[in-house]
């Protein structure tokens, strides 16, 4: 059991499990706000990431590095404030699990009693197994996130699809099963082979969570500024937008200076 609500309708680690072996795809997207948290929740999707990627569409920096832990708190406090129904997941950023298995648990405490979010994702295989085991020792649910792990661009050199090669692919089947092993509730893969993430999801339990990684695996997720196209200069191939919203906000930013300039705004019902 992980996320205790008095609310039947809250989703946990249970109702995605339950998901899978019933064959509902599950839908997840980032928020990093109260307000596009709000939105997103009563549109009824299962999950909200509270990504690091916030470190690229909310600060502007180039990876996801910088991001730090109270940064991560204050996002997701921000989000959990909103919602009433997704299951609330936070990344742990870069630096505060790896190689460290103590610090992993006080990072995890930290984003659990601070934001009062439902569970945490930490990206890695083996190399992070013991962080992930002992996170779960205090009751705090995991996710996974294998294949293209931004927080190692510097490792990668490339942001290019992950495990084309079948030793990087065997590799990834073989962190996947361990993970679910020591306990993680779900699994991201990120950009890979949609044959390898269909053959994972396959042999897995728990559900799979893909991001061009085809659609076999038990759900989907995306970066809600791409959904609403307001990063107008990421275009991987598997990203489908459903706005375009940079322009039409931009559009009514225009609108606005406009009527400003020329004493149209605001008008005698707009003012007392
Ligand atoms: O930080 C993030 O937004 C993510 C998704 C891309 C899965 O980890």
């Amino acid at each position: 059991m992980s996320a205790v609500s008095k609310d039947a309708k809250r989703m946990t680690t249970l109702t995605l499990q339950r998901m899978k072996e019933e064959g509902e795809k599950i839908t997840m997207l980032t928020a990093y706000d109260y307000s596009m948290a709000k939105v997103i929740d009563d549109a009824g999707i299962d999950v909200i990431l509270v990504g690091d990627s916030a470190s690229n569409v909310m600060a502007g920096h180039e990876t996801t590095l910088p991001i730090t832990l109270d940064q991560m708190i204050y996002h997701a406090s921000s989000v959990i404030r909103a919602v009433k129904k997704a299951l609330v997941v936070v990344d742990l950023p870069f630096g505060t699990y790896q190689g460290n298995s103590t610090k992993a648990l006080s990072s995890a405490i930290r984003i659990m009693k601070e934001s009062g979010a439902h569970a945490v994702k930490l990206e890695g295989g083996e190399e992070i197994v013991d962080s992930v085991s002992r996170i779960l020792t205090a009751g705090v649910p995991v996710m996974g996130h294998l294949g293209l792990t931004p927080q190692s661009i510097y490792k990668f050199g490339t942001y290019t699809v992950r495990a084309k090669e079948d030793e990087e692919a065997q590799q990834l089947l073989s962190d996947a099963k361990l993970l679910e092993r020591v306990g993680v509730f779900g699994l991201v893969m990120e950009k890979i082979p949609a044959d390898l993430a269909k053959t994972v999801t396959e042999n897995l339990r728990i559900p799979t969570i893909g991001i061009g990684a085809g659609n076999q695996t038990d759900g989907q997720v995306l970066v809600s500024h791409d959904l609403f196209g307001i990063t107008k200069e990421f275009n991987p191939r598997f990203l489908r937008r459903y706005m375009d919203l940079y322009n039409g906000m931009k559009g009514a930013v225009e609108s606005y200076i406009s009527d400003v300039k020329s004493s149209d705004f605001p008008n005698e019902s707009e003012q007392y």
